[in-house]
């Protein structure tokens, strides 16, 4: 095998702003990516997480190509993703696939699920044999059987749908699939089973994801490492042992109190994120407002600080 370098995806000092407000004298923009400095792996699972408006989406957008950045790098398999050939952008377009949260709106209701598997195969021009092929196995590969490939999505449950999602996402063989929430709709028991599959996936087939999950239980079951946004920052990032063992951020710790307490004996009392009230601040930590723990340090912008194995965005790391 050919020996290369073990990031799939590297991405540096990534922004993305929105226009939330346009008069005639002043647009108001939202920063919703700040900044933003992470790699993946092949062969792994970054989970991102962050309460809901964090971030997390547009960064897994950002990574796709789906929406245009404003600011930053980002390099897959070594080569800017801004800067590819026609050639080069229909191998990064094979080589990258996503899974959203609801397959309810993610599949077309009017397709079989034979269909809506062969659509990518398709347009990636594979003859039609090869497609029997390949869809066959790839439904087998999520955990159900060829008998779905004749339903429609009405007729399947919230996981199966799901699950459909997922053999559609690998059909083409991809190197990084972006999960976005995609267990946040289903059930607990559901759930699960979905986590075992991208568990799966990643150690059968290689694949790396980015999975994004607001819930850092979630998050904590199948990451090799973690990143922690809040306000379209990055908190924390590093091995997610460490860092669940461990955390470091002010706000991690809160993320991770507030968890259901396994053993309670080990968690400390949930703390109500909303108990500090602080005024907000132009500059400075954006966590500042929020922080149990802030001083009047915490009004100048924090340094990305090397600990262990992570980066920890706080002046008391
Ligand atoms: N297309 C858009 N136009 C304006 N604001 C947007 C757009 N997409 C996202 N945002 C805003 O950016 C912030 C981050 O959104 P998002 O990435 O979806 O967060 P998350 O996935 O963590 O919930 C939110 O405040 C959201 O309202
Ligand atoms: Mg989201």
């Amino acid at each position: 095998m050919e020996s290369h370098s073990p990031t799939l995806l590297k991405v540096e000092n990534l922004s993305k702003k929105f226009l939330i407000k346009k008069t005639l004298l002043k647009k108001e923009y939202f920063k919703a990516v700040d900044r933003v400095s992470f790699c993946l792996d092949y062969n792994q699972v970054l989970g991102v997480v962050g309460e809901s408006g964090s971030g997390k989406s547009t960064i897994g957008r950002l990574i796709l190509k789906l929406i245009s950045k404003d600011e930053g790098k980002i390099e897959f398999e070594g080569k800017d993703i801004y800067t590819l050939s026609r050639q080069e952008e229909k191998k990064f377009r094979k080589d990258t696939a996503v899974v959203f949260q609801d397959p309810r709106t993610s599949l077309n209701p009017r397709l079989k699920v034979r269909q809506i598997l062969e659509e990518p195969l398709i347009i990636h021009g594979y003859p039609k044999e090869e497609r029997e092929k390949i869809i066959s196995s790839s439904i087998v590969e999520a955990g159900l059987d060829e008998t779905f490939l004749e339903r429609y999505p009405s007729e399947l449950s919230g996981g199966q749908r799901q699950r459909v999602a997922i053999a559609r996402s690998i059909v083409l063989s991809p190197k990084m699939i972006v999960a976005d929430e995609p267990t946040s709709a289903l059930d607990v028991s559901v759930q699960l089973q979905i986590i075992n599959l991208i568990k799966k996936l990643k150690e059968e087939k290689g694949i790396s994801f980015l999975f994004i999950s607001h819930d850092l239980n979630v998050i904590g079951m199948l990451s090799d490492s973690i990143m922690v946004i809040y306000r379209g920052k990055i908190m924390e990032k590093g091995e997610a042992k460490s860092i669940l063992k461990k955390p470091a951020h002010p706000y991690t710790k809160i993320l991770l109190d507030s968890l259901p307490p396994e053993h309670p004996s080990q968690r400390k009392k949930i703390q109500n994120i909303t108990e500090v009230y602080r005024e907000e601040i132009e500059e400075g930590c954006v966590f500042y407002s929020r922080c149990p723990e802030a001083t009047d340090q915490c009004r100048t912008e924090p340094p990305y600080k090397k600990i262990d194995n992570r980066e920890v965005y706080c002046h008391f790391a």
